[in-house]
């Protein structure tokens, strides 16, 4: 069953689900394409957006939702994986899982029946960056000649960015300290697709070198769920990365701000520039509902 794990699982429709977002987000889509069907969506971790996006997604196109917290579910007590999704593959059409670890979503993927989509794993975050990507096209109207700078942790949000960047036509730099770069493997495969598709990716310690010519500036939080334990150091070794005005203003003149949030204000950016005018945070959170209308229709349709 087709699932949606990677941005890499969806390398050659990208472009199509974006549209397809656009479509669904200006009502040009048939009513309650998905009637009578029904997602559960399994939380390993906290969530706003994509718990509650996915929830009134699933509604809105007439279907629903089941929320489950992993330690109601008797896999929080050890049920294994396999059979969680061998059985929840018998009641419902799709499985949306936010989980600690990325292999047990590849696990859960294995053993279901029906899609599974990612809410986030520690690798990747591939609903974010599809709604990430619409608000670009939105804002810009196109993603030609468009650069983005991801500033901080080369984390999950960071991967599926340089995934979907050049897959898009995009360049990427990314502005990292040593010990924070993105993960290898997906450095590996993006740089294949930005040979692919003529694009750039640059990964650098030196912000003024990532931010020459960017058109879009990004950040996340210095410290990810999970990564509690180095805190301290964390918010040391990343203290020179945090997006500020003067920063922003290396960048393009029309440069915006974007956060997946949750954001810390005055750790990794600060206040001014995300409650300021180049900041489209708030554009960017709602674009997660028509981002992922897209993804179900995609997944759960007939
Ligand atoms: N950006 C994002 O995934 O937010 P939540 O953690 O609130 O779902
Ligand atoms: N990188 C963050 C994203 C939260 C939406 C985390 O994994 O906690």
């Amino acid at each position: 069953m087709d699932s949606l794990l990677s941005i890499c699982d969806i390398k050659e429709d990208v472009s199509y689900i974006i549209d397809l977002a656009i479509k669904i987000k200006s009502g040009e889509t048939e009513e309650k394409p998905l009637a009578g069907k029904t997602l559960a969506m399994i939380f390993q971790k906290s969530s706003t957006r994509t718990r509650v996006s996915f929830d009134v997604g699933m509604y809105q196109l007439g279907g629903r939702g089941i929320f489950l917290s992993s330690s109601d579910l008797q896999m929080g007590r050890g049920e294994p994986i396999s059979d969680t999704a061998r059985v929840l593959s018998r009641f419902v059409d799709g499985i949306m899982i936010r989980a600690i670890e990325h292999d047990d979503v590849i696990e859960l993927a294995k053993y279901s029946d029906v899609p599974v989509i990612s809410g986030l794993t520690n690798l990747e975050h591939p609903c974010q960056v599809l709604a990430d990507a619409l608000t670009i096209k939105e804002h810009f109207g196109s993603f030609e000649n468009k650069k983005i700078c991801f500033v901080g942790d080369g984390n999950n949000v960071c991967n599926s960015l340089l995934l979907i960047a050049p897959l898009l036509g995009m360049d990427i730099s990314v502005a990292c300290p040593e010990g924070y770069e993105p993960n290898e493997k997906i450095l590996k495969i993006a740089n294949e697709f930005a040979k692919e598709n003529s694009t750039e990716i640059t990964v650098s310690d030196d912000i003024n070198v990532a931010l020459d010519n960017v058109d879009v500036v990004y950040t996340d939080v210095w410290v990810s769920m999970g990564d509690e334990d180095e805190k301290a150091q964390r918010e040391k070794d990343l203290a020179p990365y945090q997006v500020n005005q003067k920063l922003m203003d290396i960048a393009n003149d029309d440069a915006i701000f974007m956060h997946c949030l949750p954001a810390i204000r005055g750790q990794e950016v600060s206040a001014e520039v995300i409650d300021g005018p180049q900041s489209v945070i708030y554009d960017e959170a709602e674009n997660r509902l028509h981002a992922q209308k897209a993804v179900l229709y995609y997944y759960l349709k007939d």
